[in-house]
């Protein structure tokens, strides 16, 4: 059970993996192992667990220490009678290591979490000379000495059908089972056991035995909790029969952009009625709208600011969320901020949500998990709803986010009387249309991994976009990059000639979206010029275009075709042949798609 769950959360980090359990013969015993969870597995193989119905289990992705063999989670306490695991970072570790060692206390890793396993253990001993040596009361009093961030679980041979566990800053989720119990970063740890959870609160406690969960706050006072019904399966989160989750998840995209719009537009308007429930006044007197985001959702932002300008007309900018709070940012009272976040989880996002709640600004939460921290502690959540995304590079995820953001620009433009009934119309059109458009695109895969057979020993590859086609441009970059560790760059397909050009030399490819010449024909001319510029220097050429445009025939290398939509729309039919294609390399390359070097999936340290 143990290792099927963290199989499910391996996603989140990948460089060693270790459990503990309360064996046959009531002891704690541990096997822990660097390396992806596969090398666990042997080493249980070799070397099997008794367990006896008490576990916990980690995946890790190191920040204090390398991913070693001794690094690796769980660490022990109270000479042995304890394990715990840790996520996030605690950052008075230094202190109290020196602490430790003065009273004579040995550690054997170089993490910030021995540190705290240790802690523990000395606290249960204190507490065992005072003849009350509890793993409640003790955990506690831990807890309560940190800094930084963390999710913490902790089990005690002398207290066996017990796990305590905390949390500050990091996500931590219970499973409510028929005489078994759980606790997980993420619902997929045991989502193949109980859809029933409960997410544990910031700054909480939650203590579970088989028969029962019970939460407090940090001083010990019970706080109430209530459960609710995680919507996806655990077939939703398995490969399915697909060579890696991402291929699995690329092909899902119909689906997603489909499950994100579902219910949102009726009679022909867009209608959120998680904004509704903000107040239409509310929502017409905002006159800034921030977006933060990182990585690939920060893309889907630039996107979505595009959209929500042309149709709200509200002035939109978009910052990285570890770059905005830094900044002194301006906020006022008419300032409404929209964080995108697959996880809702991402510290950096989360730390710019708070910092703008502190001032007293409205916030909305464009997230794809369920109950997570960014959407709860959000004015607002609009859930995408593409399903669980196991792959560490965002696909699915990404249209989705798009796709709510156009939602959210069409329901502001509505409100506010800024969208006309054509644009209102041909934006839902358009919407109607794009779960059929996406499969279409999902179709260029084929062609695509042609392509990329014939380019596996790429060094490195340039996109270029207009508009709209500039993140995305950013986000094909960032696909192959992340996947394939082939240096890419996107760059504003105007912005060429003004540096970037020196780069293209012969052979270079080069990816350009070409804007359709039937919505946006002067931005369509100017992109045609920009691929005869490259060409004359040499460049190899590969065009994404709509159907029908014969236009860069003369001077494309290769055509990639996607289906007729508006200019707006494009990027999310444009950016699926670059992701394959990122794929695809990968898969050349032999490299392990889902679980590229050095990332996690869900980035909960800043
Ligand atoms: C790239 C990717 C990352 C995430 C970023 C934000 O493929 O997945 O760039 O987009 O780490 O993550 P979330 O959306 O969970 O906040």
């Amino acid at each position: 059970m143990l290792l099927n769950g963290l199989r499910r959360l391996e996603y989140r980090g990948y460089d060693s993996a270790g459990v503990a359990v309360v064996d046959a013969e009531g002891a704690v015993a541990v096997r822990k192992r660097s390396g992806k969870l596969a090398r666990l597995e042997e080493l249980l193989e070799l070397d099997p667990l008794a367990a006896a119905g008490t576990g916990i289990g980690h995946t890790r992705w190191a920040t204090h220490g390398g991913p070693t063999d001794v690094n690796a989670h769980p660490h022990l306490g109270d000479g042995g009678k304890l394990a715990l695991i840790h996520n996030g970072i605690i950052e008075n570790f230094a202190e109290l290591r020196a602490e430790l060692e003065a009273a004579g206390i040995e550690l054997l890793s170089e993490t910030d979490t021995e540190v705290v396993a240790a802690l523990l253990g000395h606290e249960i001993a204190k507490g065992r000379e005072a003849g009350d040596a509890d793993l409640e009361t003790a955990f506690r009093a831990v807890v309560g000495r940190l800094h930084g961030t963390f999710t913490l679980l902790a089990m005690h041979q002398d207290q066996p059908g017990v796990v305590v566990s905390a949390r500050h800053n990091s996500p931590l989720v219970v499973g409510l089972g028929d005489g078994e119990n759980f606790l997980g970063s993420d619902v997929a740890a045991f989502v193949s056991s109980t859809r029933r959870a409960v997410a544990v609160d910031e700054d909480n406690i939650a203590i579970i035995t088989p028969e029962g969960v019970r939460i407090t706050d940090f001083s010990g006072a019970p706080v109430e909790f209530e459960e609710y019904e995680v919507a996806w399966d655990a077939e939703a989160a398995d490969k399915g029969g697909w060579s890696s989750f991402m291929a699995k998840e690329i092909t899902e995209q119909p689906d997603a952009v489909g499950n994100t719009i579902r219910g949102r537009v009726v009679d022909g308007a867009v209608e959120i009625p998680e904004l509704t429930e903000l107040g239409d006044d509310r929502l017409r007197e905002i006159d800034r709208i921030i977006i933060i985001a990182c990585g690939t959702a920060s893309y889907a932002g630039m996107i979505g600011a595009y959209a929500i300008e042309q149709w709200a007309r509200i002035p939109v900018e978009v910052q990285l969320s570890h770059e905005f709070r830094y900044r002194d940012p301006i906020l006022t009272d008419g300032t409404l901020l929209i964080s995108v976040s697959q996880s809702g989880e991402t510290m950096d996002t989360l730390m710019a949500v708070k910092y703008a709640i502190e001032r007293g600004v409205t916030t909305v939460s464009v997230c794809n998990t369920q109950s997570a921290t960014i959407p709860r502690e959000s004015d607002a959540a609009v859930y995408t709803h593409a399903g669980p995304e196991v792959a560490v590079a965002s696909t699915k995820a990404f249209v989705a986010q798009i796709t709510a953001l156009y939602l959210i620009g069409l329901h502001l433009g509505r409100v506010r009387g800024t969208l006309a009934a054509d644009a209102q119309a041909s934006a839902v059109a358009a919407l109607d249309a794009l779960p059929a458009q996406v499969a279409e695109a999902v179709d260029t895969h084929e062609q695509i991994a042609q392509l990329a057979h014939w380019m596996a020993d790429t060094r490195s590859v340039l996109f270029l976009g207009r508009h709209v086609g500039y993140p995305t441009a950013l986000e094909g970059a960032l696909k192959l990059k992340e996947i394939a560790y082939i240096h890419a760059e996107g760059f504003a397909a105007g912005e060429l000639k003004h540096g970037p050009i020196a780069l293209i030399d012969h052979g270079q490819p080069v990816f350009v979206l070409v804007p359709s010449p039937r919505t946006a024909p002067v931005m369509h001319s100017k992109v045609v010029s920009n691929i005869q510029e490259i060409r004359a220097r040499g460049a190899r050429v590969i065009a994404i275009v709509e159907k029908g445009d014969t236009s860069v025939l003369p001077y494309a290398d290769d055509v990639i075709r996607i289906p007729l939509t508006d200019t707006l729309f494009e990027p999310l039919l444009q950016v699926i042949p670059l992701q394959w294609f990122a794929l695809e390399l990968s898969t050349a390359k032999g490299l392990d798609v889902d679980q590229p070097r050095n990332l996690a999936k869900s980035v909960t340290v800043e």
